[in-house]
């Protein structure tokens, strides 16, 4: 450490090396100086603080004699952290600001909606055997040393201009190579009509801050993407569930809460569906944009990347099916790439894209435009292409694994949907089981799942849990199949599901 500011008063009747030694001992006793931190050579500390040397010296010595550092000749002083420093003499004399009263409307819902979902969702899934818990990409499949290089490479050529500040609607090559990947799947867009966002996340949250008040209606699939309705709820929205049938989101009820209520969005998935891995069909596609654009809602559309589609026709986005404009795009490097990127993009018309803008320059200014080149970079040199192809077989695979083992390891009455796409599978137990209930016991034999409800707006969904399988290797898959089906076997014996302790685990 190479110094520290300690406040020191030079008016007060305590001798100087006294104020150092309790300031720093405070710093210990509270956890910002952890163990082993090298306390600042006494030359540096002294002559910041304008003190003599001497007067640091003997406020170590003294913290070295109380247990609070250890003194190592020709090294410096070290910190002795709280949990080995003896116990303090004087209790902390602080009053606490009552922080929960000064938090806005939104952030108490939101803070509500976490402790909902910790309540609603699995433990600690870190030491089971298999785990079908977490939505996301494998990451022993990462492509990490080619984008290490193509990284390198940016930072070389361009380094100057990229981490600068840098303008809000993204890189103008990432944006006109999107607009020409975009074509792949029928949607077509200008540069200009898409705008580069931190993932699909605050795609919602832009969209949320530009088209919803306090108070609205939202209307969304159910079930859906959580982390998604977390944003509309902490608007201030009211959200009013249109169900999935086979086909996709019903049409029919869509039409009918936009007559009641005039909600001010549509939110849905229409393809690689997260928790069922469904993709409407594009005749159900056309019906909710002729509603939504009968209705003048704008449709949300949060396209997980449809190169990620096992099934046999390719997977369509609403947006390609836009006649209209109503749809906002929302897509993501985060499935078919890196999360840890946070890394996406919305198409929309370019008066909606001005306004998201003004959104987004309010909330950060702008993403990581460094990251932004990488990845531009990555995808012209085909690599993205090249990872894409090998992804898509590997998760295809492991998801045809899971449904062979579900079909021959289920008892008659579990059902689940036959995902076509995406990361993940929606499993429906007996009737008289609860997920969430079951899930200790099913740790207990060594998987974990998420359980469902989460994923209904409606609070619905007990007898739902989620298993997604792209981060599962295919040799563990079996297994976890069978120590789920005999966790619901060993249930269905009993009248009721076990109940247990849920803590939490992030739902993605
Ligand atoms: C359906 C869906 N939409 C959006 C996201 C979040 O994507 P991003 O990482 O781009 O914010 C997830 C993440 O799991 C998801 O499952």
């Amino acid at each position: 450490m190479a110094t520290l500011h300690v406040p020191l008063d030079r008016g007060k009747p305590l001798a100087l090396a006294k104020q150092i030694q309790g300031h720093l001992e405070r710093l210990i006793r509270e956890g910002h100086l952890g163990d082993g931190v090298k306390l600042p050579a006494t030359r540096e500390l002294a002559k910041s603080l304008g003190v003599n040397r001497a007067t640091v010296a003997l406020a170590y010595e003294e913290m070295v004699a109380a247990g609070h550092a250890r003194a190592h000749v020709g090294q410096g002083t070290f910190v002795v952290g709280a949990a080995a420093a003896p116990k303090a003499s004087e209790p902390r004399a602080r009053t606490p600001i009552n922080w929960t009263g000064l938090l806005s409307r939104s952030a108490r819902i939101a803070a509500a909606e976490e402790d909902r979902w910790r309540r609603m969702s699995p433990g600690d899934t870190d030491r089971v055997a298999v785990s079908f818990a977490g939505g996301m990409p494998d990451s022993e499949l990462f492509p990490t040393e080619a984008f290490r290089q193509v990284l390198n490479r940016v930072l070389r050529e361009e380094g100057d201009v990229l981490l600068q500040y840098y303008p809000a609607r993204g890189y103008p090559p990432l944006r006109q190579y999107l607009a020409r990947y975009l074509l792949r799947f029928g949607v077509e867009a200008t540069p200009d009509e898409i705008l580069i966002v931190n993932g699909s996340q605050q795609g919602f949250d832009l969209v949320a801050r530009t088209f919803l008040d306090p108070g609205d209606f939202a209307a969304v699939e159910q079930p859906t993407y959580p982390r998604a309705l977390q944003v509309f709820r902490g608007a201030g929205a009211q959200l009013l569930a249109v169900p999935w049938a086979r086909e996709g989101p019903r049409p029919d009820v869509l039409e009918r809460l936009l007559e009641r209520h005039r909600p001010k969005l549509f939110y849905c998935q229409p393809n690689c569906h997260n928790p069922t891995g469904l993709s409407l069909t594009p005749e159900t596609g056309r019906r909710l944009l002729a509603v939504a654009a009968r209705g003048e809602v704008p449709v949300v559309e949060d396209g997980f990347d449809p190169s990620l589609y096992y099934g046999r026709r390719p997977a369509t986005p609403l947006k390609a099916l836009d006649g209209d404009g109503v749809v906002i795009y929302i897509g993501t490097f985060s499935k078919i790439l890196f999360p840890g990127l946070r890394l996406g993009w919305v198409v929309a018309a370019a008066p909606v894209i001005e306004r998201l803008l003004g959104a987004k320059q309010l909330a950060d200014l702008h993403t990581s435009a460094l990251l932004q080149a990488a990845v531009q970079r990555f995808c012209e040199r085909r690599l993205l292409d090249r990872h894409a192809s090998r992804v898509a077989a590997e998760y295809g695979h492991r998801r045809t694994i899971l449904v062979e083992a579900l079909r021959r390891r289920m008892p008659d009455s579990v059902t689940w949907t036959e995902a076509e796409g995406g990361f993940s599978l929606l499993v429906t137990l007996p009737a008289g089981l609860d997920a969430a209930a079951l899930l200790p016991a099913a740790i207990a034999r060594g998987v974990a799942f998420t359980p469902g409800r989460p994923f209904f707006v409606d609070d619905g969904g007990e007898r739902t849990l989620r298993l997604s399988f792209s981060a599962v290797p295919a040799r563990r898959i079996d297994d976890g199949v069978r120590r789920l089906a005999d966790t619901i076997k060993a249930a269905m014996k009993r009248p009721r599901a076990s109940t247990g302790d849920r803590a939490a685990v992030p739902v993605v």
